[in-house]
């Protein structure tokens, strides 16, 4: 099943997200839901916050940048209660977007490598090195996990030119390919 992607504005995206209990119902159906939506909107990784549920839960698949950046090659996950445990000193500064900001794209600093440890869907405990393009989903969809998003840290100049952008995407007023639910409408 398609989910409304929650937009920018929405208070859910700024809440830290509560772990995944181990009795969760209905846990694999949500990652499936996850998955569907994130393919939908043509997104490379998805947080549950961003489907309205406070939950660290991200869904991942690089396949789609895997041309560009092979290191996302069969890079598909779902990561329950995911911690990124190190970060590489080198950061690698790229573009990037995220489907609950639709139309922006900044460029943003991050590890080029890193270390997550998570649950995978089946229950089992996964600790595992990511990098390049595959280490920046991980720390983006984390980062929705604690209640940021990508553009919290760019400039003051280059938040100052999106700012009409960011004031459509709050009322609603975009036009994206996938269902949205913004506090707008
Ligand atoms: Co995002």
């Amino acid at each position: 099943m398609i989910l409304p992607v929650y937009l920018y504005g929405q208070p859910i995206l700024r809440k830290e997200a509560e772990d995944v209990p181990d009795n969760y119902p209905n846990l694999k159906e949500l990652v499936a839901n996850m998955f569907e939506t994130m393919y939908y909107a043509e997104g490379v990784g998805l947080a549950a916050p961003q489907v309205g549920l406070s939950l660290r839960l991200i869904v991942l698949d690089g396949e789609a940048v895997a041309n560009d950046f092979p290191e996302c090659k069969g890079f598909k996950r779902a990561m329950i209660n995911p911690e990124i445990v190190e970060f590489s000193e080198e950061e690698i500064s790229l573009e990037e977007g995220c489907l609950s900001l639709p139309g922006i794209h900044e460029k943003v600093s991050r590890a080029s490598r890193i270390r997550v440890e998570y649950t995978d869907e089946n229950g089992k405990h996964q600790s595992e090195v990511a990098e390049g393009f595959a280490a920046r989903i991980v720390q983006h969809e984390c980062e929705h996990l604690d209640g940021q998003v990508f553009i919290d840290d760019i400039p003051a100049i280059r938040r100052q030119l999106n700012k009409r952008k960011l004031q459509n995407i709050i009322k609603g007023a975009t036009n994206c390919s996938y269902k949205t639910k913004s506090i707008g409408k």
